[in-house]
């Protein structure tokens, strides 16, 4: 029986983790610590059984340490982080706290618990961070691969970058075990509405507007989330301490193909089942138009990464990581999630959020 602390698992990666974790280890312990920020929901955690769940920020070294201790913790992985690209370029300061500093807290408490206290015994610290600390690749580049250089161009990915370092330096300077994953982008239920899948569906069904950054040819490599958590799973039970390992979805598509696909799903599902018409009357399908209407070109993402793809050959030869399933199978399942659960998120949309982007895009 393995005892976890999950942190950030009131997030959408880290609650889809709780939610995996407790389907296939029913015996290990579960505890997760969030700060519940605007990102953090307990609504997305609904349903699980027996799991512990703390409010609380990582930068709180005494907090962290007594949760290490009293529940006397083997495993810790981390994904509690200010997540949104958006964001980092309109107030970097965030990033920098919770993903730099609040990581580094975590690895102090974590050492003083593991090593500095605890004679060496088994444990583990998986670090969960992203493909943007590679920066961008042309067209023909190669992929990111483990040994890419590193090259962060948003204040989210260097924040980010910092941290992954932070952990390979308590690895190799106090011999903390350590495992990193670098995905892509992810998608599926409970993501924030702030990110292009969920933002664009919940935007399609009220009929407001699809803001497509620049010429919307940006590339991505579209991770389904559980996929993810079956990675990290294989990271946690087989990977080498120290090592990184890149996981991505293998489905390397330009924004506007994503965004095509959605559109298209939205009126096949409109035209299957009549009733969403009342529900979402403002929405072109429910008129029997097409969703496609409400693509709109807006100014680019200063900065803005042109394209990100996952080398996965490392993941896949050393562990047998294989994604499961086609991006149109998954996003169908993703698109019906978020139609069949507005209460999901017509809650997360009535908090701080709203206000968030009032005070923030008003002038945009
Ligand atoms: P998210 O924004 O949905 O969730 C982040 C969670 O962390 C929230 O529950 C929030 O309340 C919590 N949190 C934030 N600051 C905290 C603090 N100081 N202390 C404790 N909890 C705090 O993010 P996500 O999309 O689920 O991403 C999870 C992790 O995966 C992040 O580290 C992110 O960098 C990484 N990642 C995400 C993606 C993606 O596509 N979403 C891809 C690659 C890597
Ligand atoms: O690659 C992994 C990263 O993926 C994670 O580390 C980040 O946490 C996660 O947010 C995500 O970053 P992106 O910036 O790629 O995701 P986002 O959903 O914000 O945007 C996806 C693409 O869609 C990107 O090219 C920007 C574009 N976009 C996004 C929004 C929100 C639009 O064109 N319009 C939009 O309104």
């Amino acid at each position: 029986m393995a005892r976890l602390l999950v942190t950030g698992g009131a997030g959408f990666i880290g609650s889809n983790f709780v939610r995996f974790w407790r389907e296939r280890h029913r015996a290990d312990e579960l505890l997760v610590l969030d700060a519940m920020t605007y990102a953090g929901n307990a609504a997305s955690l609904d349903g699980v059984e027996g799991i512990n769940l703390v409010e609380g920020d990582i930068r709180d070294g005494n907090l962290v340490g007594s949760l290490l201790r009293e529940r006397n913790i083997d495993t810790i992985v981390h994904f509690a982080a200010e997540s949104h690209v958006d964001r980092s370029i309109l107030g970097p300061d965030a990033f920098i706290d919770t993903n730099i500093v609040g990581t580094h807290e975590l690895l102090k408490q974590a050492k003083a618990f593991w090593l500095d206290q605890g004679s060496g015994r088994d444990h583990r610290f998986h670090h969960v961070s992203t493909d943007e600390v590679y920066g961008t690749l042309g067209g023909e580049d190669p992929a990111f691969s483990e040994t890419t250089a590193y090259a962060p161009n948003s204040p989210y990915a260097a924040s980010k970058a910092a941290s992954d370092h932070l952990v390979r330096a308590y690895h190799h300077t106090y011999g903390l075990a350590v495992t990193t994953s670098n995905c892509s982008n992810n998608y599926g239920p409970y993501q924030f509405p702030e990110k292009l899948i969920p933002l664009f569906i919940i935007n399609a069904l009220h009929g407001r507007s699809l803001p497509i950054y620049g010429d919307g040819m940006q590339i991505r490599d579209w991770l389904y989330v559980e996929d993810h958590c079956r990675g990290i799973e294989l990271v946690l039970e087989r990977g080498k301490i120290g090592e990184c390992y890149n996981i991505g979805g293998g489905a390397e598509l330009a924004n506007v193909e994503v965004i095509d696909t959605l559109c298209r799903s939205i009126d096949a599902l409109f035209a299957d089942v009549p009733a969403l018409a009342e529900r979402f009357p403002d929405a072109p399908a429910a008129r029997g138009q097409d969703t496609s209407q409400l693509k709109t070109y807006v100014t680019d993402r200063p900065g803005h990464d042109r394209r990100y793809a996952i080398d996965e050959r490392k993941i896949r030869s050393e562990l047998g990581y294989v994604p499961s399933r086609e991006f149109e199978s998954w996003f169908d399942h993703t698109m019906r999630w978020y139609v069949e659960n507005e209460t999901w998120w017509s809650a997360v949309l009535d908090g701080s959020y709203r206000n968030w982007v009032a005070a923030n895009y008003a002038s945009r």
